[in-house]
């Protein structure tokens, strides 16, 4: 088993291009291989602000699903699932609701932004107000470990671990909780339990964080422990008490530098991308369209690469001794632009052609993708049954 476990979600309002692909797809493809993984649509996140639109949602949700599997996700490795498709997400929102205090949604910096950055949208309304905690609840739900986010989803991240501590704080005591972690950590074994005791001991009553760090570090690497009792031990060391939902880490990734075709960021609004399974003819013109220098008016006056939007895909898709041609023929009028940009047409069509391969496979059968999808509703369902089994005798719940 792995220790961590990532959660990612994406929108689907519209098809994938490249920049999704180097800025978001690649990093999936990466930890797949080293965490346990769960990739979902966020298809009611999609609707907090395309709610008059749904049909584009409707049309992105497959089309997504195909691009990730097309870029090389791998649905042997990682869990791939819709997001309404687990109503446990829409429950625990509804149930973390009870105790969010409308201060903290206000103060999430992308609220007001994005209201006015959408300002054709009306977005006042409540679902979009509490977006951050549907997007708390896709994490909690899944006690995920680490959550992959680019620097502006880190206030969210951070709005997650409070609602997570919220919580606990509220409901975390369970019933004979004292009696529970003691038997927890007689589990242990007689020798770490008695190191647990010791570092407990001096955290609470020397306030000795490193020995809080390393009680911490002793529990981590205890494969064997149930998940229930390894939550009593770590909320039973810092005197508080059942840890139900846990604090997820933001794994920081680098922002994509993607540059689309106008040589500003690739972005949808910006018009200036190349779909991840653009057919060929098409991006190849593209690209031969692609503006220049523009004081390389004639094939004989000398340019700068660094005024060009082609040279910026030069430095994601060329090598260095095709970088040091463009630079000198572009410099000496050596070489023409046509000339310039067919190894970048060249390199996309290359990085493209295992994705339109791959994309064709679920085209061709489209029962693969529905039952990949269904795996992963089933899989998700089944860890997001087992929070939620807590959060609701937590919160007094379990009548039944
Ligand atoms: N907020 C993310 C976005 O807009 C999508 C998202 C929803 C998400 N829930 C999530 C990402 C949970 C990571 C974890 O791109
Ligand atoms: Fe741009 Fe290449 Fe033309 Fe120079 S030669 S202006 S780098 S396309």
């Amino acid at each position: 088993m792995f220790a961590d476990r990532i959660l990612s979600g994406m929108r689907p309002t519209g098809s994938l291009h490249l920049g999704h692909y180097h800025g978001v797809l690649k990093n999936w493809i990466r930890m797949q291989h080293e965490y346990e993984c769960l990739f979902f649509v966020a298809d009611w996140h999609a609707l907090t602000t395309h709610y008059d639109t749904p049909e584009v949602i409707e049309q992105s949700v497959w089309d997504m699903v195909i691009d990730w599997l097309a870029a090389g996700v791998d649905p042997a490795r990682a869990t791939l699932f819709i997001q309404s498709r687990v109503p446990e997400h829409a429950e625990l929102h509804l149930l973390l609701s009870m105790i969010t205090p409308l201060g903290w949604l206000e103060r999430v910096p992308t609220y007001k932004d994005q209201q006015e950055k959408l300002s054709s949208r009306d977005l006042a309304t409540y679902g979009f107000l509490g977006y951050p905690l549907l997007m708390s609840a896709d994490i909690l739900v899944y006690r995920a470990t680490q959550v992959p986010v680019g620097e502006d989803q880190i206030p969210h991240l951070e709005f997650t671990r409070e609602m997570a501590r919220r919580f606990n704080h509220l409901y975390g005591r369970e019933a004979g909780f004292e009696e529970k972690a003691e038997a927890a950590v007689k589990k242990l074994g007689s020798k770490k339990a008695r190191l647990y005791q010791e570092l407990r001991n001096r955290f609470q009553e020397q306030g000795d964080d490193e020995a809080l760090e390393s009680a911490k570090a002793l529990l981590d690497a205890q494969q064997s422990l149930s998940l229930g009792d390894r939550e009593r031990l770590f909320g039973y060391l810092e005197g508080g008490g059942k840890m139900i939902l846990s604090e997820p880490q933001a794994m920081l990734t680098v922002a994509s530098k993607m540059p689309g075709l106008d040589g500003q960021k690739m972005s949808k609004s910006y018009n200036n991308t190349i779909a991840l399974r653009e057919d060929e003819a098409s991006v190849a013109k593209k690209i031969r369209t692609m503006p220049t220098d523009p004081a390389r008016i004639r094939r004989t006056d000398p340019g700068d690469p660094a005024k060009c939007p082609v040279w910026a895909l030069h430095q994601v898709y060329s090598d260095e001794s095709t970088k040091q041609s463009v630079v000198q023929g572009c410099t000496s009028a050596g070489i023409g632009c046509i000339e310039c940009k067919q190894p970048v047409i060249d390199a996309v069509l290359f990085e493209q052609r295992p994705m339109r391969e791959r994309a064709q496979m679920y085209l061709d059968d489209p029962a693969l993708v529905r039952n990949i999808i269904a795996d992963g509703n089933e899989k998700a369902r089944k860890l997001a049954g087992e929070t939620m089994r807590d959060v609701r005798e937590a919160m007094g719940l379990s009548y039944a």
